[in-house]
């Protein structure tokens, strides 16, 4: 299966693309997650995208671009992926659709997690997120077993700096502004599915599952 993840800020779409890469058995590619983890190496990539994700914008076309089709060009997708916070705007949609022409082989499925605007506020406001492997987790909803330590690799949970309140505002407004359009852009290819992301994690993920099973 290859397919997106397409959602605001705080959807749950790293969440939920831990539950789906395991159950169609691919790999989960998140560009936000690819930043952070320059960063924390103190790449030139994650300095250079630090200073677009600390104000909540768009690190640019050119350097994200590069950077997916550099992961699109590895070994591991003969199952297909899953991508997550990738495209972000029509022309990177339009350059995922390019290199996958050229693979010839197209996108399957753009799943829409569809949050209320006061749940997403909740989500980010309460999210740690593991230094070390990137899980997320929830001060109230998904707790860790131990306070600040992440259940699955131990590391240690923090803040993200774009999760303090007048960054999410901007990152709001970007996703409204930019990303917002790609939906349409997938409807007219009919390859869009939306499903609504509030409740439980599972009960979204079978959601999500369901949706995905019945394309083929
Ligand atoms: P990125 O890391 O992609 O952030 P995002 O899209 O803003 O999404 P988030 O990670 O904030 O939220 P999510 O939907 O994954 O929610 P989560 O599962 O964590 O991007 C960060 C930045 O990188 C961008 O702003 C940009 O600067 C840059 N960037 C990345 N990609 C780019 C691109 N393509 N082009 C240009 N720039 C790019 O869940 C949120 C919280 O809710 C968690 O605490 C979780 O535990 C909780 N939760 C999840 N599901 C539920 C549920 N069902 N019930 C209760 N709580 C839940």
């Amino acid at each position: 299966m290859r397919f997106i993840l397409v959602g605001p800020p705080g959807a749950g779409k790293g969440t939920q693309a831990v539950n789906l890469a395991a159950h169609f058995s691919v790999p989960h590619i998140s560009t936000g997650d690819i930043f952070r983890a320059n960063l924390k190496e103190g790449t030139p990539l994650g300095l250079e995208a630090k200073s677009f994700m600390d104000r909540g914008e768009l690190v640019p076309d050119q350097v994200t671009n590069k950077m997916v089709k550099d992961r699109l060009g590895k070994g591991d997708l003969d199952n297909g992926f899953l991508l997550d916070g990738f495209p972000r705007n029509v022309r990177q949609a339009e350059v995922l659709e390019e290199i996958l022409d050229e693979k010839k082989s197209p996108l399957e499925a753009a799943l829409e997690l569809s949050v209320d605007s006061a749940e997403i506020i909740n989500r980010l406001a309460g999210r740690r997120t593991c230094r070390n492997c990137q899980r997320a987790f929830h001060l109230m909803y998904e707790r860790s077993k131990v306070d600040g330590v992440c259940d699955s690799c131990a590391g240690e949970l923090y803040q993200r700096d774009d999760d303090k309140e007048e960054v999410i505002k901007r990152r709001l407004e970007v996703y409204s502004e930019q990303t917002a359009p790609i939906i349409d852009f997938y409807r007219e290819r009919n390859i869009l599915i939306t499903i609504a992301a509030m409740g439980s994690v599972e009960e979204i993920s079978e959601r999500a599952i369901a949706a995905l099973m019945a394309l083929s």
